[in-house]
């Protein structure tokens, strides 16, 4: 039931598209925009009894939704350019991603226990609102907090060490708890009527995985896990480039004592974006409060590694 409301709304983003046009689109099979996407309007308009201009119009709608066309290089070269980064407060890790967190992507931390995924969320959502000459986007951030491990007292921390009001800083971070799963779902599909509205540059997850690992439990779940997880991460992507703004998740791995040297990407659980576009960064505990983030299987970016710290003050360079 809450999948076909899911589905539905999904549909109805779709410009001309209402809950009942959706409803006999999914009655005949077409139950996302894709499968709309890739079906012929006379299909369309067979199977549902829409008429034929106005399943033409759906489908039409569909593919430019999902952007299937041709695009020229120069376009391709455009939305590039449209690209903006948000700095995490250490020059090594910035360079290590390219020059900071990006919009129109998805940038996953993974790592151990007490790894700094949390921080490093807390610092963006802090630095997304610095001057775009400081390293940020004069923007908001919404944090959508799963495990209740959101603090304030450390933004505002945060917000001092980088020479901002911190009133004003956690004034302009949209904070909630996502219960279960479901809920976590729902949240984002209502991202986009608020991200549409207010000057939201940054989108966190932290942690994505939690409530989908702990209501999908085992080797026999793991199926319909990974559909739900597709699925939104599969919307997040789409926020990230409709309005061009950053998606940050973290999800928690057990690092393996016998591959500790080897593969990090062999972690107990693995990242989670798979195949979809974005970055992984994998984090690690090194000594004291330095830590190693490395990223992963990113063509557009140089391998390797590099260090950085979690100070009272935030994310930093390490001594
Ligand atoms: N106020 C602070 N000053 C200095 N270091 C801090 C402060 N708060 C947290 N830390 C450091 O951050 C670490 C916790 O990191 P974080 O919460 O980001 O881990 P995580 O990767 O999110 O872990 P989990 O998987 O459990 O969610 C602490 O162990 C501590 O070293
Ligand atoms: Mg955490």
């Amino acid at each position: 039931m809450a999948d076909e409301k899911r589905r539905i709304q999904d549909l109805t983003d779709l410009p001309g598209v209402g809950p009942s046009t959706a409803q006999k689109l999914i009655e005949a099979g077409f139950t996302s925009i894709e499968a709309v996407a890739v079906a012929t309007p006379q299909e369309i308009s067979a199977a549902t009894g829409i008429s034929l201009p106005a399943a033409v119009k759906i489908v039409k709608a569909a593919r430019e939704a999902l952007d299937i066309r041709f695009k020229t290089a120069r376009e391709l070269k455009e939305e590039r350019l449209k690209v903006r980064k948000i700095t995490t407060g250490s020059k090594n890790l910035d360079e290590l991603l390219g020059g900071g967190v990006e919009t129109r992507t998805i940038t996953e931390f993974y790592g151990e226990y007490g790894s700094g995924k949390t921080q490093i969320c807390h610092q963006l959502s802090v630095n997304v609102q610095l001057p775009e000459d400081k390293g940020g986007l004069a923007a908001k951030a919404v944090y959508i907090d799963t495990e209740g491990t959101f603090r304030w007292e450390r933004i505002e921390q945060m917000a001092r060490g980088v020479g901002l009001d911190p009133d004003e800083v956690m004034e302009n971070i949209y904070w909630i708890r996502a219960i279960n799963s479901h809920h976590q779902m729902a949240i984002v599909d209502e991202l986009f009527d608020l991200v549409k509205k207010d000057n939201i540059k940054l989108i966190v997850v932290d942690s994505v995985t939690s409530h989908f690992r702990a209501e999908f439990p085992g080797r026999e779940n793991l199926a319909m896990r990974q559909q739900l997880l597709n699925r939104h991460l599969h919307q997040l992507m789409r926020l990230a480039e409709i309005y061009n703004v950053a998606v940050v998740i973290t999800n928690q791995v057990m690092a393996r004592p016998d591959v500790f040297y080897g593969d990090p990407t062999q972690a107990v659980g693995g990242h989670v974006l798979g195949h979809a576009p974005g970055v992984r960064v994998y984090l690690k505990k090194s000594r004291g409060n330095r830590r190693i983030a490395r990223v992963v299987d990113a063509p557009h970016l140089p391998e390797g590694e590099t260090v950085f710290a979690i100070t009272e003050w935030g994310i930093r360079d390490p001594e």
